[in-house]
């Protein structure tokens, strides 16, 4: 049994959950983050090997996207550092229909590390934990895109799946494709959202443009504002990017979460019953 496991983003959407379940099992979990201990930074490599020193194998979600100039170098570097201080193993968590993390996915298989590749369709906890919180609980989301379907995963299924990848060897060099059950519009995403909080919550189709320039204007940074016009222009736009996939029923032996799921178990929770952010 692998018990000393890193996990890069470790206080991130999937990392925090993975760090959780690992940590349940009895594994010795490190969280790999810029205020972890010791630090680990993705844009200083100095700090990679403090953090991968003494681990067996590490989960690596890179931050914000491997789609970034920079991404590869970054993923090189790590995995040349995971040998060298002897880890076994590494779990990639990739984009689905994003070339670039394709590049870094090959780095991976080719480091000489024993790895998966665990390639995500677009998140449900973008919804609650992410890009599209603020919009949701202000009841109003404009989006490009209105007619792309799309089989939004759940983060937990990605947990389960990065963990099993991590401690079971019959994963090992595998790409595991990990979608929901179904695709869904962003419109639907939203309305299953308001059904399940019983609020009212608006959906309104507006082009890449307007959207990405109401970014700018919001105050989003240059290049996290270049990224989401790579993932609707590129990602979302590609109908062929949004095929379901059977492989967390695979590799869990139960059905992928669906949306409506995703939306009752998160109201629960009381995320989007919290007051509409005042800049909204
Ligand atoms: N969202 C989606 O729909 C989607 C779909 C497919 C694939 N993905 C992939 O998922 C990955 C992100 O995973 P996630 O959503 O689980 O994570 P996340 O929530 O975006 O990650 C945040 C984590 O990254 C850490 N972090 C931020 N900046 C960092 C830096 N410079 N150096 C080191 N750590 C840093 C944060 O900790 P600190 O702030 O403490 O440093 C935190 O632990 C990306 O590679 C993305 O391409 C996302």
């Amino acid at each position: 049994m692998k018990s000393n496991i890193l996990v890069l983003g470790g206080t991130g959407k999937t990392g925090r959950r993975i760090a959780h379940i690992l940590q349940n099992q009895g594994h010795n979990v490190r969280i790999g983050s810029r205020n972890g201990n010791p630090a680990f930074n993705w844009n200083d490599p100095k700090t990679y090997a403090d953090a991968l020193k003494g681990m067996d194998c590490a989960y690596i979600s890179y931050h914000p996207d491997l789609a970034i100039p920079g991404a590869k170098e970054a993923i090189q570097t790590l995995t040349e550092t995971a040998l060298k201080q002897g880890l076994e193993k590494v779990v990639l968590l990739s984009g689905k229909g994003e070339k670039e993390a394709e590049a870094c996915e090959e780095i991976v298989a080719n480091s000489g590390l024993n790895y998966t590749v665990v390639r995500a369709s677009w998140f449900n906890q973008n919804f609650s934990e992410s890009v599209f919180l603020d919009a949701v609980l202000a009841g109003h989301l404009a989006l490009p895109m209105a007619a792309a379907k799309i089989p939004f995963v759940d983060a937990d299924d990605i947990a389960e799946v990065a963990v099993k990848a991590l401690i079971d060897d019959s994963l090992n060099g595998q790409i595991i494709t990990v979608t929901g059950p179904e695709k869904i519009t962003f419109e639907e995403a939203v309305q299953t959202i308001a059904k399940a909080t019983n609020r009212t919550i608006n959906f309104q189709e507006i082009s890449l443009n307007d959207y990405l320039e109401g970014m700018k204007n919001a105050g989003v940074p240059e290049d996290f504002v270049w990224l989401l016009g790579y993932l609707f222009e590129v990602v979302i736009a590609n109908t062929d990017n949004q095929m379901v996939s059977h492989d967390i029923e695979k590799v869990l032996g139960r059905k992928a979460t669906s949306f409506t799921e995703f939306a009752t178990k998160t109201a629960a929770t009381g995320i989007w019953n919290q007051s509409i952010p005042q800049t909204l």
